[in-house]
């Protein structure tokens, strides 16, 4: 591992271009709103950006349906506007890191009328498609195409279908695509479900689930040539520039994140199991809570398993807003918010800070299906309102508190000025947690050890680096909790709560987090 890596000690916010800022009062976020905050953005301290799509795109995913990956989408602004933005940023000394989706593209990309060869083309089963699997945002996996007389893969939707990996000549497309982002002054890569972009051979059958489809999951992730493209990719475009490439890795196992992350393919990797928690046979449409003891189990798996190489989230676009899901939305949204702050960013990795997140938002609520946008939650709405697997309440209570839609509101500018301007706001404290990063290496590159609290509501870990020792203590719950420190600490680095008694009385506030720190030699 080349430790000095610049990669390795920078803190990435990304933007979802849509919500985050308006400069023409038409509704929609765009790149002039965004130059207009990049001032805000540096003052937060982090050090890469990243943009969730921004290309040409119908906006059936919210861009993440491309027709061109070469303009950029006119609600979003012109190619000057973008230059802008790359110069604005580097003069400030921010990178810039692009969305790059190449699993699938939009049904309107010219290629997918001209070129049958890019992507993936089956004969049905008689007059079925030719297996079981399902899209994810609704109906079969499979389309048929009355021209084509076959039956093409989208396994997210029949408006997004997957490329073709295995045509060497689509493949350089793509990187030649990427090289003229590089060479524009583009950082490096989010690169989408990239664990998708190899099928295997024969594509079986899948288990049924409640949607009525085969799951796929158990076939696509990490297929057989996955880590011979990247390496690819590497050896064609990626080697010839120094950038920060980070992979969305659904259905990761630790053995295959050690295989993307290694110097010949790509920096960092997301998975997803913590986000899975409180998932079950519905998937994400149940009332299930993400249990502490499992959140605990799986992050010290990762972090004992892949270390540095982890991309920390509890939030993404993808995700509804951890303060609903694990903190509190009532008295204490700003001191939850802080805690499950301070929980991640002092693990081993990089932390991604999602907009809106450093002001301690909450999950938007959705009374009513009209006010829902996003086709994975519509498609569930009425599927299973429909089979009579939930009633309509059902759904919206569920879509309320897991939907995708809840990450997706506009950024209350209003509100970010307060905080702003106030020492002790959530933006403050996340400012605080970022400088503490690049002060104290032993946030990035101490070991990591999980305590064991017995049957607390507490999440406990110690980082011990070369100059010094990190105790992380996170109460998770509405009580205050009396624990008694395993050894001596008697420094607080950083602390949610002004009032804490902690070191004097052992009793955390609720949701008070706190990290002791001393010198490794003074034990
Ligand atoms: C990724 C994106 C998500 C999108 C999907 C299909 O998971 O994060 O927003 O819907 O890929 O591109
Ligand atoms: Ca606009």
């Amino acid at each position: 591992m080349q430790k000095d890596k610049w990669q390795r000690e920078s803190i990435v916010y990304q933007i979802y271009p849509k919500s985050f800022c308006d400069s023409n009062a038409d509704g929609i976020g765009d790149l002039r709103g965004l130059i207009s905050k990049l001032d805000y953005i540096k003052e937060l301290g982090v050090d890469v950006v990243w943009l969730s799509p921004i290309y040409a795109s119908p906006q059936f995913d919210n861009g993440y349906d491309i027709s061109d990956y070469e303009t950029i989408d006119p609600i979003y602004g012109t190619i000057d506007d973008f230059d802008a933005l790359i110069e604005q940023a580097h003069s400030r000394g921010l990178k810039i890191i692009m969305d790059l989706v190449v699993n699938h593209t939009s049904d309107r990309h010219p290629w997918f009328a001209s070129r049958h060869d890019f992507y993936i083309w089956r004969n049905g089963k008689g007059d079925a498609p030719p297996n079981n699997w399902g899209a994810l945002f609704g109906g079969s996996a499979w389309t048929y195409d009355e021209t084509v007389g076959k039956y093409y893969l989208g396994l997210f939707s029949k408006h997004q279908p997957d490329l073709n990996w295995e045509n060497s000549e689509m493949r350089h497309e793509i990187y030649a695509m990427m090289r003229r982002w590089l060479e524009r002054g583009v950082d490096g890569f989010r690169m989408d479900v990239i664990s998708l972009i190899s099928k295997p051979e024969t594509m079986p059958d899948g288990e049924i689930t409640t949607n009525g489809y085969g799951d796929w999951s158990a076939f696509v992730p990490n297929g057989p040539r996955v880590h011979e493209f990247l390496r690819e990719m590497r050896c064609e475009v990626l080697k010839d520039f120094d950038t920060f490439t980070v992979a969305e890795a659904a259905g990761v196992t630790l053995d295959e994140a050690k295989k993307y992350t290694s110097p010949e393919e790509l920096d960092m990797v997301f998975h997803f199991e913590h986000m899975d928690l409180d998932g079950g046979e519905t998937f994400k449409w149940t009332d299930r809570e993400i249990p502490l003891d499992g959140l605990k189990q799986v992050m010290t798996k990762w972090q004992l398993g892949l270390g540095v190489a982890n991309a920390l989230f509890f939030n993404n676009h993808d995700q509804p807003r951890m303060v609903s899901r694990l903190g509190d939305e009532g008295i204490y949204r700003e001191r939850s918010a802080k805690m499950l702050a301070v929980c991640l960013h002092f693990m081993q990795g990089t932390p991604f800070v999602y907009q809106g997140e450093e002001l301690g938002m909450i999950n938007a609520k959705f009374t009513s299906i009209d006010e829902v946008n996003d086709p994975e939650s519509i498609d569930a709405y009425y599927s299973h309102t429909r089979s009579g697997m939930f009633t309509e309440e059902e759904m919206l209570r569920y879509i309320s508190m897991k939907g995708r839609d809840n990450a997706r509101t506009p950024i209350p500018w209003n509100d970010a000025n307060r905080q702003f301007a106030d020492a002790d706001s959530v933006f403050h404290f996340y400012k605080n947690l970022i400088q503490l990063r690049r002060t104290h290496k032993s946030i990035i590159y101490g070991s990591y050890t999980l305590v064991d609290t017995g049957d607390l509501p507490l999440f406990a870990y110690v980082r011990q680096g070369e100059a010094e020792t990190l105790f992380i203590c996170c109460n998770f719950s509405r009580e205050s909790v009396t624990y008694t420190l395993p050894t001596d600490f008697r420094d607080i680095l950083i602390c949610n709560n002004t009032d804490s008694t902690f070191l004097k009385t052992g009793i955390l506030a609720p949701f008070e987090a706190i990290v002791l720190h001393r010198a490794t030699d003074s034990v």
